[in-house]
């Protein structure tokens, strides 16, 4: 196929039959291979066109330096508005967290570069992302919807199989007759001109205006839905879009419910029936007592309180000391006549002491004190407010303390004592023995004399300063 049969004039009559001539905006020349499209782009570039592109379905080497493209102005927008990002965050947190509204926080500076850096960090990226992609866009001009070059059913192979070369009717040396010799020159395989978009064709599609305004509309909806709902409060629970899991169907402690015929939600365990792993046989490890809060029950020849089966005597056996003015002789404390037992039923050795030490200081000292003095922090706290209503935790070097068998203080951890709340509920069993050991190795600590520290530690004592 010669090149003269293929030249196509391609007008557009039929759609403006009325219309004046529409002016001429480019002239398209088609190559079958890279190697022809690079012959005829080094002609046309020593020729001294200016306003002309090479168009091909992939990068033809050399074509560049022929099309003297100038690298792109892109990286100084990102540069920039990434400055820009830096010093944004940095007066934004400034001015946020020292000026608007400082907030004191562990004495920490109001405004520190450090701190503000991750911040600074991410704005530059968020700026400079944002500034890449708009100016790449602004540069390209886009969106353009239509571009005179679309007109053209042979140029959309530009991205497939054929080879373009575009001539502006822009170029200060445009002339129809001229380019087209040109490319006759080159053995263009197919020659085309290209008419200017006229005005209108130039325009949005005309879908485009519609679906705006459609969509403006829409947008209009949540916000004066949310003005009303401000403006209107209601008893009725909030309007949920997504209910997450605000709503599950499962019982919640101390609610009703009709599925029971008591309305109970919490059920009391059934008769005769003991949980799992809560079967509590061992009367020496569980109540601290010799044989069972059960046997002492039976045999009643304590006259205590009735004890029950798994919770073991509750604080009511010493009410009566609060209540009513203390006697002279405060009278015999039932408890003090249980069969505590003496010796930890537990193996003592050095790790349980490492954990009753560390579960000491965690579930008492807060009001014990460290060392067991009855001065922890809250406490101390307590008694600076002096509301009066605090009583100070019996030091554990008192002689009452010291003197109970290790049982009865196990029961008091237990069960409480008195002002103090039980804890066997937090602290499983063995914890609250390894307590019990640390406790009285504290009580040990303020009566021990030399002959209790290890020889090989004797050099390393000092004297207390005296105070
Ligand atoms: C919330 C503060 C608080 C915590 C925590 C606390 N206690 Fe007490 N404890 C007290 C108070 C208060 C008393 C004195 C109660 C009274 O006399 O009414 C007391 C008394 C005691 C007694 C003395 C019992 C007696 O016969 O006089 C022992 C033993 C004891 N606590 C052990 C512990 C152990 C072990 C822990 C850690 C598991 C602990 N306490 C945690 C506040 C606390």
């Amino acid at each position: 196929m010669s090149a003269s049969n293929a030249i196509t004039e391609k007008r557009e009559k039929e759609h403006h039959p009325v219309a004046a001539q529409p002016a001429l905006s480019a002239m398209i020349a088609e190559f079958p291979t890279a190697g022809s499209v690079l012959a005829a782009a080094t002609r046309v570039s020593e020729a001294g066109w200016s306003d002309w592109d090479v168009h091909s379905p992939f990068p033809v080497h050399g074509i560049d330096s022929l099309l003297r493209i100038r690298s792109t102005k892109l990286p100084w927008f990102t540069l920039t508005a990434g400055l820009v990002g830096i010093v944004v965050a940095f007066v934004m947190q400034w001015w946020m967290n020292a000026v608007d509204y400082p907030f004191w926080i562990s004495g920490k500076p109001f405004f520190a570069l450090e701190a503000a850096a991750p911040i600074a960090f991410e704005m530059m990226i968020l700026f400079a992302a944002i500034a890449t992609i708009g100016g790449m866009i602004l540069l390209n001009r886009l969106p353009r919807f239509s571009n005179p070059l679309f007109a053209s059913e042979r140029f959309l192979r530009a991205t497939s199989d054929r080879f373009f070369i575009v001539i502006s009717a822009n170029d200060p040396k445009f002339d129809h007759d001229r380019v087209m010799q040109l490319f006759q020159e080159c053995s263009a395989t197919a020659i085309e001109t290209c008419l200017a978009i006229d005005a209108r064709e130039g325009r949005w599609p005309s879908l485009v205006t519609p679906i705006i305004v459609v969509a403006g509309v829409l947008a209009l909806v949540p916000p004066a839905l949310i003005a009303q709902k401000r403006s209107n409060p209601t008893d009725l629970p909030r309007f949920h879009v997504i209910t997450d899991m605000d709503f599950q169907p499962k019982f919640k402690p101390q609610r009703t419910s009709r599925l029971f015929a008591d309305g109970r939600v919490m059920r009391p365990q059934s008769a005769g029936t003991i949980a799992r792993g809560e079967i509590q046989l061992d009367s020496r490890l569980h109540q601290g007592m010799e044989y069972g809060s059960r046997e002492v029950a039976a045999i009643d020849r304590l006259n205590v309180l009735p004890i029950s089966a798994q919770g073991g005597p509750s604080v009511t056996s010493n009410e009566g000391v609060q209540k009513n003015p203390m006697p002279a002789v405060p009278p015999p404390d039932p408890l003090d006549a249980l069969p505590w037992v003496k010796e930890f039923p537990i193996s003592v050795t050095l790790k349980t002491m490492k954990r009753g030490q560390e579960r000491y200081n965690i579930y008492c000292s807060s009001c014990h004190g460290l060392a067991g003095d009855g001065d922890g922090l809250v406490t101390r706290r307590a008694l600076d407010l002096e509301q009066g209503t605090w009583i100070k935790p019996t030091s554990f070097h008192a002689e009452n303390v010291r003197n109970q068998p290790v049982g009865q203080l196990f029961h008091s951890v237990t069960n409480g004592v008195r002002k103090m709340p039980g804890y066997g509920d937090l602290i499983p069993v063995e914890d609250r023995w390894a307590i019990l050991l640390y406790l009285r190795a504290l009580q040990q600590s303020r009566r021990a004399d030399l002959q209790d520290v290890p020889t090989e530690l004797i050099p390393s004592l000092q004297d207390l300063p005296k105070e």
